[in-house]
């Protein structure tokens, strides 16, 4: 659905959420998908384009926010896919942390290979996630999907292991109490100076553990491209700036006479007066565009076109980077943030490599197919999306029911649902 078409009918001001959030479109979840069709597609897609042997996957970790059950895990219906092959040595279930749990899957599976219990095989992490908001200003802020990853040694995308810094407290800022509904409880502007302030102790953890390690200081500079969670692109654009910021204030190799001039008079502004400050806002957001432009803008395409993917985000602007400069990767290091409410936060980084065939970093780039994907989405008015959202807003939680007949819209080799029975059991089948 077109963010345009959505601000027409929710009545919002003409750019509120084109260009104030900065997003274009939102997708998701008719009654036929949900966080465990999704995944149930990525995985047999993954395994299935790299020829990966199911008997090879040693670890498979879930990252989601989304309640489908609150005791079994969505890790455990992705085993049906490992069933003909006779796998069932494989370890992991699900993490749970709003949009953190994806990156808390993919460190443990991380952990896991370079660990001494790694048995030499393939981890695999998952992020699904389904973005629902009750009507009002946060519904915009949307979006569905799940990506899926393979974990091993000698990988094209390596992680600098070394040099993590996390943020971790507890605050309300955006919750699920409500086990009924499918909506979060959300305090949109605690969450975005949460996100904000997670950012900066994330940030300055990360440089401060590179300055240890490597003798010199790490400014954003020393990043080739920088991706974040994504919830709307706005929030980017200001953290990014807020990236520059901290690298003024820490005298940082990035900032230029120019710039220092410029950030001068808000160098006394406490901490907390600076999440605040609407002129500090505008004025980093103006200096740090050129290297926004080159540094962030090639992560923005999927989370601008998708929506908030929550645990899946973060991956879906690193797989737009992949899409974007496939073929100037190798060599280069990619920032990456990571933000759940709650709160959760972890700042990490990749270095890129050549990899070898599958792997090879312009081979992933094809097996994304990023642009097919994109040109294959079906078009849907604000008022059908009313209409799902509503027919969702019935059936989370229910039981007794089987879904339409008509799949038409989806893509060949997509798992759906078939049907909730009277035992609230799920089934699952491939188009
Ligand atoms: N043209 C251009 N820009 C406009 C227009 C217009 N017609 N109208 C408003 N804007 C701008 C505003 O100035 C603002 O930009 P700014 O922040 O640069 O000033 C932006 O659009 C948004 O407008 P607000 O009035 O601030 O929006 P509102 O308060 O209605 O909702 C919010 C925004 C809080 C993000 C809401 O969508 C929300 O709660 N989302 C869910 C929470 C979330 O995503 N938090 C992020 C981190 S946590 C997580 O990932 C879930």
């Amino acid at each position: 659905m077109a963010e345009e078409s959505l601000e027409a009918h929710d009545g919002a001001s003409k750019g509120k959420y084109t260009i104030g959030l900065g997003q274009d479109c939102m997708a998701f979840c008719t009654e036929l998908e949900d966080v465990i069709s999704m995944s149930m597609t990525v995985v047999s897609s993954l395994l299935e384009k790299y020829q990966i042997d199911r008997k090879q996957i040693g670890r498979l970790e879930v990252g989601s926010e989304t309640v489908i059950d609150k005791s079994k895990s969505i890790k455990t219906w992705l085993m049906d896919l490992f069933e003909d092959c006779g796998n069932t040595d494989i370890e992991g279930v699900d993490s749970t942390n709003a949009c953190y749990g994806g990156t808390a899957a993919l460190l443990n599976c991380v952990n896991w290979v370079e660990s001494n219990s790694w048995d030499g095989r393939y981890g695999l992490v998952v992020c699904t996630d389904s973005a629902v908001y009750a009507e009002g200003p946060a519904r915009p802020t949307g979006g569905a999907a799940a990506v899926a990853m393979l974990i091993g040694p000698n990988a094209p995308i390596a992680f600098e292991s070394k040099y993590r810094g996390s943020h971790m407290s507890h605050v309300y800022d955006f919750y699920k109490p409500n086990l009924a509904s499918e909506y979060p409880v959300v305090d949109g502007k605690l969450s975005q100076t949460c996100y904000l302030m997670a950012l900066d102790s994330c940030y300055k953890r990360y440089c401060s553990k590179f300055e240890d390690l490597e003798g010199k200081q790490f400014s954003i500079l020393d990043a080739d491209y920088v991706a974040f969670h994504s919830p709307y692109n706005k929030l980017v654009q200001k953290s990014f700036a807020r990236l520059y910021f901290n690298d003024f204030l820490r005298n940082g190799s990035s900032i230029n006479k120019d710039v220092y001039e410029k950030l001068g008079p808000f160098s006394t502004l406490s901490s907390e007066e600076s999440y605040q400050s609407r002129d500090l806002e505008k004025v980093t957001q103006q200096v740090a565009k050129p290297q926004y432009d080159v540094k962030v803008q090639p992560s923005t395409l999927l989370p601008k076109q998708v929506g908030n993917m929550y645990t899946a985000s973060l991956y879906a602007a690193f797989a737009s980077i992949v899409h974007n400069k496939h073929e100037s990767l190798v060599g280069q290091r990619v920032l990456m943030f990571s933000y759940g409410s709650g709160l959760s936060s972890t700042m990490f980084s990749f270095r890129m490599r050549e990899g070898q065939h599958p792997f090879s970093i312009s081979n992933i780039a094809s097996v994304l197919n990023v642009s097919g994907k994109l040109e294959s989405r079906q078009v849907f008015s604000p008022e059908k999306f009313v209409e799902i959202m509503n027919l969702m807003e019935h059936r989370y939680g229910a039981k007794g029911f089987v879904t339409s007949e008509d799949r038409s819209l989806l893509s060949p080799e997509t798992y759906y649902l078939k049907e909730v029975d009277a035992l609230y059991r799920r089934y699952y089948a491939k188009k």
